[in-house]
């Protein structure tokens, strides 16, 4: 497998299959790869030649300097997964800080009409300029025809759509449902740092997502977002940070139900000092 530690060595390369016809897709990543990233790079090679994955844990997204530091970095064991997958249609791009930020670790402000100041946004300061900083960065360095991001974080992929609109890059975003484990826990590189009580625990939170989905049929966004924070009050493991029921184009809470209109709701939850987060389509 072909890995990559510098953006113009990259570049080269990529701009060399481009020229022999190969449609490129790109997966970009923080690493700590598990199925729910292999499930986009699977999509990804349906319709690319080569697919990209970048492999960069981004400082300038993280609210938490402990969180950054605490983030799993385990590079070997991600070029073996990928490895699993295609030994020749799979690109890394690994690069240090510095390849990105050069000297100066800092984000670009940005304005997503609004889509910005919630939930994620609300409650962890600076994220989004951060992920709009390296995305942008990133699209420009692989410049790919199409480029894959997981529902599983479905404000970040909106943002993501906005972010192709506003500065006109020439990328296709295809959105990916959310792979779960067997019991239903949407995967996440932060469930292997889950306490043997908080992983048992954990599918609690699309379990309660699931009855809140059927409750939405007949009740009120507000009636259905008090009763999934009764059902944690309940649960002393898992704290409740947020549940909102939004709508999907504006992620703006719902007030009053409109048929035109599709909802999800979106949850997050601390267990232990594990962050978790997760959504469901409502309608
Ligand atoms: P990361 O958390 O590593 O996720 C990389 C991509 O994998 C994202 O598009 C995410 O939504 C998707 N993903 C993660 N778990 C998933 C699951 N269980 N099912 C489906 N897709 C899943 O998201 C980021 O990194 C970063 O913010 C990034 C976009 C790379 C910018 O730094």
């Amino acid at each position: 497998m072909k890995i990559f530690y510098n953006k113009i060595k990259l570049s080269v390369h990529i701009q060399a299959l481009r020229a022999k016809g190969h449609s490129v897709g790109f997966v970009p990543t923080m690493g700590a790869l598990h199925n729910g990233h292999l499930s986009l790079v699977n999509e990804g090679l349906e319709k690319n030649e080569v697919i990209v994955v970048s492999v960069f844990v981004n400082p300038t997204q993280f609210d938490n300097d402990e969180d950054l530091v605490k983030y799993p970095r385990t590079l070997d064991n991600d070029v073996a997964l990928l490895t699993s997958v295609s030994k020749t249609a799979i690109i890394v791009y690994a690069p240090t800080v510095e390849d990105i930020y050069e000297d100066k670790i800092e984000s670009q402000t940005f304005k997503f009409g609004g889509l910005e100041h919630e939930m994620e946004g609300a409650f962890r300061e600076g994220h989004f300029d951060g992920v709009g900083t390296i995305v942008k960065r990133l699209f420009e360095i692989v410049k790919p025809d199409y480029a894959y991001f997981g529902e599983k974080d479905f404000q970040q992929l909106q943002i993501i759509r906005k972010l192709v609109e506003l500065y006109q890059i020439p990328v296709e975003i295809i959105g990916c449902a959310i792979y779960r484990a067997d019991d239903g826990l949407a995967m996440s590189s932060r469930n292997t740092r889950l306490t043997k009580e908080h992983r048992a625990i954990a599918p609690f939170i699309y379990k309660t997502l699931k009855t809140a989905k059927i409750k939405f049929g007949t009740k009120s966004a507000k009636n259905v977002a008090e009763w999934v924070e009764k059902q944690f009050k309940k649960e002393p493991l898992l704290e409740l940070e947020y549940i909102i029921i939004a709508d999907t184009r504006t992620l703006k809470p719902v007030k009053r139900k409109s048929t035109k209109k599709t909802y999800r709701a979106f949850i997050a939850v601390y267990a232990g000092d594990v962050r978790l987060i997760d959504n469901i389509a409502l309608n």
